[in-house]
């Protein structure tokens, strides 16, 4: 029962689309009109808007690392598993937008600070360095997935393996159009011409 109430909150937490909320209070419009339509913090950047992207990206880190963590106090650590799974689910398919949402990137960074210090490093590590390196979002985002899941067992919480391996599968299924742009070269750079 325990899960079930994990995943739920986890959910709920998860769908509040945080980059569309606060475009739509600042004036811009629908962020999903825009760029890629994602509602996300760096869609939100295009908008030219630097300080709500900003917030775009603390607040969905925040509630992905609120649901695991308020699992964690409510109900347990096996129930955090859930509630990290599900938070990225809400993320990415929000019922109150016709379960079209983002892609789950900063979500999926808040879910591993609330697993453990060393997952959510490591995901910050790889994230922070390759967005230095390449400048490409997705790119960035991706590697972290990756990386997340691979440092599960590495630092000794091989019970998140499993969540974060299949959060990792779907936010990589998610990014198809822009692997199609990067194995192109076409995908934009943060600060670039087209961003
Ligand atoms: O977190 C989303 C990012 O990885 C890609 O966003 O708008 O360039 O598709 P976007």
């Amino acid at each position: 029962m325990e899960a079930i109430y994990a995943a739920l909150l986890g959910y709920l937490l998860g769908s509040v689309p945080f980059g569309l909320l606060l475009t739509k209070a600042a004036g811009m419009g629908d962020v999903r009109q825009i760029g890629s339509g994602n509602i996300g913090a760096t869609n939100v950047l295009r908008t030219g808007k630097k300080g709500l992207a900003a917030a775009t990206l603390l607040l969905d880190l925040v509630k992905g690392f609120a649901a695991v963590w308020i699992a964690g106090q409510l109900w347990g650590g096996p129930a955090m598993a859930f509630g990290a799974g599900a938070a990225v689910i809400g993320h990415c398919f929000p019922v109150w937008l016709g379960f079209k949402g983002g892609k789950g990137v900063a979500t999926n960074a808040g879910v591993c600070f609330g697993l453990a210090l060393p997952i959510g490093l490591s995901y910050a590590l790889v994230w922070l360095s390759i967005l230095a390196i390449f400048r490409i979002s997705s790119l960035a985002g991706m590697s972290a997935v990756v990386a997340a899941a691979a440092a599960a067992p590495l630092f000794g919480y091989p019970e998140y393996f499993p969540v974060l391996a299949a959060i990792a599968g779907l936010i990589i299924y998610l990014h198809r159009a822009n692997i199609a742009r990067l194995m192109k070269g076409e995908e934009p750079r943060i600060g670039g011409k087209k961003t």
